[in-house]
């Protein structure tokens, strides 16, 4: 039977296992850019960071008739917001890079922005924007993976589809208040 050509030979996978130990995950068969790939992830953990920073000051802010589930629901998001930037941050180190938790230029390398808002419904719509921009930022760099590097694509494209919940939810909140 004819072998799979395709697929490297047991003795050289052996052999490239044994170089460069030190790098751990990151074996010689990584095809992504390490260095473009470590750069995204910090912008997207400084998006994750702003946005939790923006719901907990929405979640504290909220008042009016109906602050109290919208206040609740901002509070699950920031959360879930926390566990993507956590996610993140472990990736970046199995990566070999280091998570960029500096307060200096976090906004700035952030993609999506930090509006406070004056009342519920601008805080809501503030919110939907930025989930916006975090889906459309998140789809491009799951194309621009590809893939070069499954194990990254596949965790954003986790966060992404709880983006999108975060969008509908907020939509959803906006119809029944607005
Ligand atoms: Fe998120
Ligand atoms: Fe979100």
């Amino acid at each position: 039977m004819a072998k799979k050509k395709f697929l490297t030979d047991v003795r050289t996978l052996r052999k490239r296992a044994r170089q460069h130990i030190e790098q751990g995950a990151v074996t010689q068969g990584y095809r992504a850019k390490r260095a473009t790939v470590l750069k995204l992830l910090n912008d997207a953990l400084a998006t994750e960071i702003v946005c939790v920073l923006r719901y907990k000051r929405h979640h504290f802010m909220a008042s009016g008739i109906h602050a109290q589930s919208v206040a609740a629901e901002f509070l699950q998001h920031a959360n879930e917001e926390q566990a993507h930037a956590d996610e993140i941050s472990q990736r970046i180190v199995q990566l070999g890079g280091a998570p960029n938790l500096s307060p200096e230029g976090m906004l700035s390398r952030s993609h999506s922005e930090y509006v406070e808002g004056e009342n519920l419904i601008d805080m809501i719509k503030e919110d939907l924007v930025a989930e916006r921009v975090a889906i459309d930022s998140y789809r491009e760099m799951i194309d621009y993976i590809g893939g070069d590097d499954s194990t990254t694509r596949r965790m954003l494209e986790g966060i992404l589809a709880m983006e999108e919940e975060h969008a509908e939810d907020l939509v959803t909140l906006l119809a029944e208040l607005g």
